[in-house]
């Protein structure tokens, strides 16, 4: 209901051109940011549609509902994921259905489309280089990539073999491909919706954008691993993490959020996630000592941040510098505990943010509080890199990997080796001293208070080769190396000097 009203009062303010859509959601303090954007966005683009079903059935006479409210409601029940609400809302829009979708399947019928996303007029489409693939992962815990292929074929879509290139990713009618860089993808045209597609229902498919399976695909936990996920809800990370481990070995997945959870733990258990375990706490309070983590080998960290590389959330793109502070120094705090869990080996951290202080500045600013951690330069072929001198971390964009704008950056605990190596260069600025609005940036903000912006999940990669050879080594030498590491842990000095 919450989501309802909060929705409706922000449509109505964004379309009398009060505020940005943007800036009324993130005042709203809503406790689910994500999921407020999302069905703003999407009500607003279908509005003049709306207005006319809503108008043609005289549902606002039928049932007292104000025009804003009645949008919002419509489009979650004909156009959207259906209803999230009970009571007497929900009483009225489903005695009201039939009559709804008569007059929606008109509009389609006078328009002379089938899809419901052709309904969106011109002006609230996705520019054309920002229009998306609909990506979706196949769920390896249920199916394979090729059983999933085949199934699809038998439904009449036309299978193009693996992508070669991001043009290849530009997809019409039912065609589809597999993704070039991470095999379990299949991309398909940008309006293809599999909400009501079995595969999907059945946990089969996730429908994930490209850049989102990155931290997993990354981190790639072997089988029998202990892993953890720090803010982990609503769990599409996580999924992907079990399927990576085949369900073995232990995934403790914890978030501050106990709604997301409980998405969560419904989005696990359709998509046959057994290995895991929930945890509703602040990751910041974990005890990295506690029995129950000490032997943590793989953390994935995607935290709060401010969502920036969401394409449906770019209209707007002013940046509030007060806010990338908060979550800057939110995001280098949790960075900074989950590298202090005693067997961590490797560490993703991710996020959908397209801003230099929540990526490059975090990792930088950490590593030179870290020196038994160094970064690992990932998928040599992806095509965006982090920004100057952190090559080694990936960013996403549309432009650059069609995809949703994110960074992803991999770390590892040095071994004697690393440490014979002249140490790279970590800091994100002009000079060797510190520069602006990155470090002491993030001194500043280490004042202020933690945010949780609540990016939900929406939100690109080389060859496979490539990714084997770096992510993936013969298990045997994997265990040596691991003992070594073990052992080493317990007398280890740091490989370069701090800087604190
Ligand atoms: C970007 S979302 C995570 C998305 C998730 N990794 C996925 O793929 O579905 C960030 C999450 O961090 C959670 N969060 C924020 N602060 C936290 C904290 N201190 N401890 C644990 N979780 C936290 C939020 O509730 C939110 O669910």
């Amino acid at each position: 209901m919450a989501l309802y009203v909060k929705a409706a009062e922000i449509l109505e303010k964004a379309e009398n051109k009060q505020a940005a859509l943007k800036t009324l959601v993130y005042d709203s303090k809503f406790s689910n940011i994500k999921q407020l954007f999302a069905l703003v966005c999407e009500a607003q683009k279908f509005s003049s549609v709306l207005e006319e079903i809503i108008g043609s059935t005289r549902l606002l006479k039928l049932t007292k509902l104000r025009l804003p409210l009645a949008k919002v409601l419509v489009y979650d029940l004909l156009l959207g994921r259906g209803l999230k609400c009970g009571g007497t809302w929900k009483a009225a829009l489903l005695k009201n259905r039939s009559r709804l979708q008569a007059a929606l399947a008109r509009i389609k019928v006078r328009q002379g489309v089938s899809d419901n996303q052709d309904l969106i007029p011109a002006s609230a489409q996705q520019r054309g280089d920002q229009l998306l693939p609909r990506y979706v992962r196949v769920n390896t815990l249920k199916t394979s990539v090729e059983d999933a292929v085949d199934y699809l074929k038998r439904e009449g879509f036309m299978y193009q073999g693996r992508a070669r290139t991001l043009d290849d990713l530009k997809l019409k009618g039912k065609t589809f491909v597999q993704d070039m860089h991470i095999p379990e993808i299949l991309a398909f045209y940008p309006k293809k919706d599999f909400h009501d597609h079995f595969l999907y229902k059945a946990g089969h498919f996730i429908l994930q954008d490209k850049a989102s399976c990155l931290p997993a695909h990354v981190l790639d936990p072997p089988p029998g691993s202990v892993v953890l996920d720090a803010c982990a809800a609503p769990g599409n990370k996580t999924s992907h993490l079990a399927a990576l481990m085949k369900n073995k070995g232990r995934l403790l997945a914890f978030d501050l959020d106990a709604k997301r959870l409980s998405t969560m733990s419904t989005l696990l258990l359709r998509a046959g996630v057994t290995c895991h375990q929930l945890n509703h706490q602040d990751f910041l309070k974990v005890d990295p000592q506690a029995p129950e983590h000490r032997e943590v080998e793989y953390i994935l960290l995607d935290p709060s941040c401010s969502g920036s590389g969401m394409v449906c959330l770019r209209e707007d793109s002013d940046t509030d510098e007060a806010r990338l502070t908060s979550l800057a120094s939110f995001q280098l705090k949790c960075l900074n505990h989950a590298l202090s869990f005693p067997r961590l080996s490797r560490l993703v951290y991710s996020t959908c943010s397209v801003h230099r202080q929540e990526n490059e500045d975090v990792v930088s600013a950490c590593l030179q509080q870290n020196s038994l951690f160094r970064l690992v330069p990932v998928l040599p072929q992806w095509p965006e890199r982090g920004l100057q001198p952190l090559s080694q971390c990936l960013r996403a964009s549309p432009s650059s990997t069609r995809t949703h704008g994110f960074f992803v950056a991999l770390l590892q605990r040095r071994t004697e080796a690393d440490a014979e190596v002249t140490p790279e260069p970590t800091s994100v600025g002009a000079s060797p001293s510190e520069s602006p609005g990155t470090t002491s940036a993030l001194k500043r903000a280490a004042e202020s208070e933690c945010e949780d912006s609540e990016s939900e999940e929406a939100p690109e990669p080389e060859t496979q080769d490539a990714q084997t050879t770096q992510q993936t080594e013969p298990s045997a030498q994997k265990k040596k190396r691991k003992r070594k590491r073990r052992k080493k842990n317990k007398t280890l000095e740091p490989a370069c000097p701090s800087t604190h």
